[in-house]
């Protein structure tokens, strides 16, 4: 186990890995620090073959992220230094890099940078305690994260137009029936059947997996004519075992 100021880092013998936003505190909320720290593990994550799925999780009772930290607001760099810090430490790039599937254990509230977390993973497993929301418009800010971009690819563009235009939340069912979660199920089992989901992938085939992800992710921003020739081309290198 590693724990930094802001996450704390497990991986495990069954090449299961676990992320878990660690500032139960202030809802888990999305700092600086907590950037510069999830950059490091992601880093080490893609680098490392061992690990085979990885499930990403909150600290406490009552969120999984409550977004931005507001408190930093007031501090925050100006636009200029800003992009300077994206150009050297991209972190939502970084997380589109990652081979291995990514998995989200959500419970209670995930609003703004949270959803932008749980829209970088693969699959988005849900309590039914779970509320989404991306209160930036209301804050006069525009999600920074990617959400414009990855939450119609996940949701569509007029579910989409809604949460990001009104600030509507979304809770448990709603989001279920959205295709923003996969699955809902009780709280106290989230955890667990998290694992069984990452123990399901880590117990396929690695390439497989890898190219099989790769192949939807990248083939969700080309022509369908170009989806198929990426994936004539990962079925081949699949069969090479590369
Ligand atoms: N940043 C910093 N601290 C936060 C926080 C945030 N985003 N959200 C909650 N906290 C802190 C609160 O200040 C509070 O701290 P204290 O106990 O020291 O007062 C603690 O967490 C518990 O929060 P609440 O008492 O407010 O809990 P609640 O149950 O009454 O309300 C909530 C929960 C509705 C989520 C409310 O905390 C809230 O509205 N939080 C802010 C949500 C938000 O607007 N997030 C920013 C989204 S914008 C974004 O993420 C930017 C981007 O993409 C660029």
């Amino acid at each position: 186990m590693n724990s930094f100021e802001t996450i704390i880092y497990e991986k495990h013998d069954n090449g299961i890995a676990h992320v878990t936003l660690n500032r139960p505190q202030a809802l888990n909320a999305f700092s600086t620090k907590m950037r510069d720290d999830l950059y490091e593990v992601l880093s080490a994550i893609k680098a490392d073959d061992e690990i085979r799925a990885v499930v990403f999780k909150g600290a406490g009772d009552k969120a999984f992220c409550a977004g931005a930290d507001l408190s930093e607001f007031l501090t925050a760099p100006s636009a200029v230094q800003a992009r300077r810090i994206r150009a050297v430490r991209d972190l939502w790039r970084l997380f589109l890099s990652i081979p291995q599937p990514l998995i989200a254990a959500l419970h209670g509230y995930v609003l703004g940078s949270g959803i932008e977390i749980a829209l970088f993973c693969d699959l988005r497993i849900a309590s039914h305690d779970v509320v989404f929301g991306l209160p930036e418009v209301q804050l006069g800010i525009l999600p920074g994260a990617g959400a414009t971009q990855t939450l119609p690819r996940v949701m569509g563009l007029s579910r989409s137009l809604d949460m990001l235009l009104t600030g509507r939340r979304l809770k448990g069912e709603e989001a279920l029936e959205a295709g923003l979660a996969n699955q809902l199920v009780n709280r106290e089992d989230l955890i667990r059947i998290a694992d069984e989901c990452a123990q399901k992938i880590a117990s396929c085939d690695t390439v497989a997996v890898r190219n099989a992800k790769q192949a939807v992710r990248q083939g969700a921003d080309m022509s369908l004519d170009q989806g198929l020739t990426l994936e004539s081309m990962l079925a081949a290198r699949t069969r090479r075992k590369e």
